[in-house]
C-alpha cells in the first residue's frame, strides 16, 4: 500500500449537534468530565488528560454525531491533507487553539485533524496500587478509593454514590457504515491508521475492523477506530455513530465508581457492561446519553506497536467478549433509551447467533 497522507498521533474529541445542551451538560458532569468552555451555544469538556477538550456539542435543531477530531505533531501533515483535499487551513477558535482541516469519510462524518493544539499536564497517579495474587505492591497503605464509605450520601431518601468516574481521555470511536472495505482503506490512507483486527464473517467477507494509529515503535490503543457494517435501512434508521469510548484516568475502582454513580444518581439508561472485551482486551461500561448516543467508559486496554501484523477475529469475539453480560441488540445504535427499551424487548441479541 502506498504511504498514507499523513499519520494522526491521536484521536481527540468527539463533535454533536444537540437540541438540549443543559441534559447533556448534567449528564457529562455525571459520567465524569469538565466543562472548559461555554461560549454561544457551545459547550466544551475536558477529562484529566492533557487535551483542551475531549467533548463538544453546539446547540441545533437535531440531534447529531457531527465529527471526530484528530491531531497530528506536524504541520506539514495539514498542508498534505488540504491540498489532498482541496481544503483550506483554518485556525480554531475552540479551546488549545491551533490549526485545521476538515474532511469528510466515505458515510459524511466529519474528520477534523488538528495541529498545534495547546496540551497540559497529565495528572499525577492518584489511587493507590491493586494487589494480586502474585504481586503486592501495596503495603501498609489502605485501598480507599474517593472518599470511601463517606462518598454514599442519602438524597431526598435514597443513598447515592456521589463520586463519578474520572474521565482522562477519549480512547476511540466506533462507526457504522456503509461500506466497510472503503472507510478501513479511507481511514488508512487518510489518517495512517494500522488495521489491529479484522471482523470476518463464516463466509470470509470482512464485516469491519478495529483500528490504531501508527507510532511507530511506541505503542498504541489497540484502537482509535472500530468500523462495522451496517445494513441501509439500519443506518438510515439510526446514523452512523456507534459509540464514543474514553478511557479512565485510573484503573478498575474508576470504573465501578462510575457505574454506581450512574446508576444511583438513577436518571441515566445504562446500555452494557461491565464486561471485558477480546478485541483490546478493555473492561468496558456503556451508557446511553439523553439525546441516546452511546458513550463509553474503558480502561485497562491493549497497546500494540506498528510491528505487530493484522489478524483476523469472528464476529464472536466481537459479540460474546471475555465475560459480562449479553451484548443488547440496541448496542452501537443511537436512539432515545425509551426506542432502546423497546428494541432490547422485542430483538433478539446477536448472542444469540452463537446458541
Ligand atoms: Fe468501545
Amino acid at each position: 500500500m502506498a504511504d498514507p497522507i499523513c499519520k494522526v498521533a491521536d484521536i481527540v474529541f468527539v463533535r454533536f449537534e444537540l437540541t438540549d445542551l443543559e441534559a447533556q451538560k448534567e449528564y457529562l458532569q455525571h459520567f465524569g468530565m469538565h466543562l472548559v468552555a461555554e461560549v454561544d451555544d457551545a459547550i466544551h469538556f475536558k477529562g484529566t488528560g492533557a487535551d483542551p477538550f475531549i467533548y463538544a456539542a453546539t446547540k441545533g435543531q437535531q440531534n447529531r454525531f457531527v465529527s471526530a477530531g484528530y491531531r497530528v505533531d506536524a504541520r506539514a501533515d495539514l498542508e498534505r491533507l488540504a491540498e489532498q483535499f482541496n481544503v483550506d487551513i483554518v485556525p480554531s477558535t475552540e479551546p488549545g487553539g491551533g490549526e485545521k482541516v476538515v474532511l469528510s469519510d466515505p458515510d459524511g462524518l466529519g474528520v477534523e485533524v488538528f495541529f498545534g493544539m495547546a496540551r497540559t499536564a497529565a495528572p499525577k497517579q492518584d489511587a493507590p496500587a491493586l494487589n494480586s495474587g502474585f504481586d503486592k505492591p501495596r503495603q501498609n497503605r489502605l485501598q480507599r478509593f474517593g472518599k470511601a464509605a463517606d462518598e454514599w450520601q442519602a438524597h431526598d431518601g435514597k443513598l447515592v454514590y456521589e463520586l463519578t468516574s474520572k474521565v482522562m481521555r477519549l480512547g476511540h470511536t466506533a462507526i457504522n457504515v456503509a461500506d466497510p472495505k472503503k472507510s478501513m482503506d479511507w481511514y488508512a490512507n487518510t489518517l495512517g491508521f494500522l488495521i489491529s483486527d479484522n471482523i470476518v464473517l463464516p463466509d470470509g467477507m470482512v464485516m469491519g475492523g478495529f483500528m490504531r494509529c501508527d507510532l511507530g515503535d511506541t505503542p498504541a490503543d489497540h484502537h482509535t477506530i472500530n468500523i462495522t457494517a451496517l445494513p441501509p435501512e439500519k443506518l438510515e434508521a439510526h446514523g452512523s455513530f456507534g459509540h464514543a469510548g474514553f478511557e479512565l484516568t485510573e484503573s478498575v475502582d474508576d470504573l465501578m465508581a462510575g457505574h454506581f454513580h450512574m446508576k444511583t444518581v438513577g436518571k441515566y439508561a445504562h446500555e452494557w457492561g461491565i464486561g471485558r472485551h477480546l478485541l483490546g482486551s478493555q473492561m468496558y461500561d456503556y451508557w446511553r446519553d439523553p439525546a441516546g448516543f452511546i458513550l463509553e467508559h474503558w480502561t485497562d486496554g491493549d497497546l500494540l506497536d506498528a510491528s505487530v501484523p493484522a489478524v483476523d477475529a469472528s464476529a464472536r469475539d466481537v459479540i460474546l467478549a471475555q465475560y459480562g453480560p449479553v451484548v443488547p441488540s440496541s448496542f452501537n445504535l443511537t436512539m432515545p433509551h425509551e426506542k432502546a427499551e423497546e428494541v432490547r424487548e422485542t430483538e433478539p441479541s446477536m448472542s444469540t447467533l452463537f446458541l
